[in-house]
């Protein structure tokens, strides 16, 4: 039989020597908004089976009432861990202090929350504000002091990468004065939505005519633009310069077809790096960063998009 032993001074759980046991990990994913979130889910499962973690995955529907009760479940089946990716960044302290009071380490997946860090175990993903600067740097280098009117695409309203690849992406324009965000609005990271958005931004600023470019906090939200684009009789990629960020294969079959000009690479492998330290965790205590980060690489057209795509096309992103 397993038997758990509590190390002093800490919440960490150890093995008894020699018994391998599987671990119990409760997943609390968003849903499945854009193909990076499904690619996220997909690696994840993935990541679980190879280490014979048994996964228990609970869709929320981009409801963030549905996170909360997805994790309330999972403390009081006693799991051994919590992933959560938080679809907002606020309204997480109560359940995350249920989680501490019953010692369920939780690591926050791609985004993060306004809670006491003390609340979580660590957490994993890449420099949200750093992917906008990137964008914004490259808009920049690109239109090399021509005036540019710039719509942006904005995330979920009150998640953590639609704020900080704002802020981002206005700090990398900062300082250029021939660029200029006219129009931002949230198109919630999904295809639909950003077809939606951009097209009323297309009617609003002469048909396209006076949009420079569109930079997008995802790229689902960039293919669906992309399409709005082009039925309002314009070029994307050409007419209408395009960033975005994910550096999902669609995105690259776009820039191929030279309808996209450049993205910003996020993994979905958080749960990798996630299993790593709840690992280490579990077998001593060790604590890990409170802040575990991933890398986020610029892709633009010299970097062989038509290869990079037939590269991941397979790999489920
Ligand atoms: O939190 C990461 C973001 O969430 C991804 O960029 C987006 O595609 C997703 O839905």
């Amino acid at each position: 039989m397993l038997t758990k032993t509590l190390i002093a001074g800490s919440t960490a759980l150890t093995l008894t020597a020699g018994l391998a046991a599987a671990q119990t990990v409760g997943f609390s994913q968003i849903g499945s908004e854009s193909g990076w979130r499904a690619a996220e889910t997909t690696v994840t499962r993935q990541q679980a089976e190879e280490r014979g973690i048994d996964l228990k995955f609970s869709d929320a529907q981009q409801k963030q009432e549905n996170q909360i009760a997805a994790l309330r479940s999972f403390i009081a089946q006693g799991v051994d861990a919590i992933l959560v990716a938080p679809v907002v960044a606020t309204g997480w302290d109560a359940v995350l202090e249920e989680a501490k009071e019953a010692e369920i380490p939780v690591v926050l997946l791609d985004r993060m929350v306004d809670s006491d860090k003390e609340l979580y175990l660590t957490a994993v993903g890449s420099d949200l504000v750093e992917e906008g600067r990137v964008a914004g740097r490259w808009l920049v280098d690109e239109v090399a002091g021509a005036e540019c009117r710039v719509v942006e695409l904005q995330g979920t309203t009150g998640s953590s990468p639609a704020i900080d690849r704002k802020k981002g992406f206005e700090e990398g324009i900062a300082g250029a004065d021939n660029i200029e965000i006219v129009r931002s609005q949230t198109g919630d990271f999904t295809r639909a939505r950003g077809k939606e958005v951009m097209e009323s931004f297309l009617q609003a600023e002469n048909g396209g005519k006076d949009i420079c470019a569109l930079y997008a906090h995802n790229d689902d939200m960039a293919v669906g633009a992309i399409q709005a684009i082009k039925e309002a009789g314009l070029k994307p990629g050409t007419d209408i310069k395009v960033v975005s960020i994910d550096a999902v294969p669609d995105i690259f079959l776009a820039m191929a077809a030279g309808e996209a000009n450049a993205t910003v690479e996020l993994t979905p492998n958080m749960a990798g790096p996630a299993f790593d330290a709840l690992a280490a965790y579990w077998k001593d205590g060790t604590m890990p960063e409170k802040f575990i980060q991933t890398e986020s690489k610029l892709y633009t057209q010299a970097d062989d998009p038509q290869a990079v795509y037939e590269q991941r096309k397979d790999l489920g992103y």
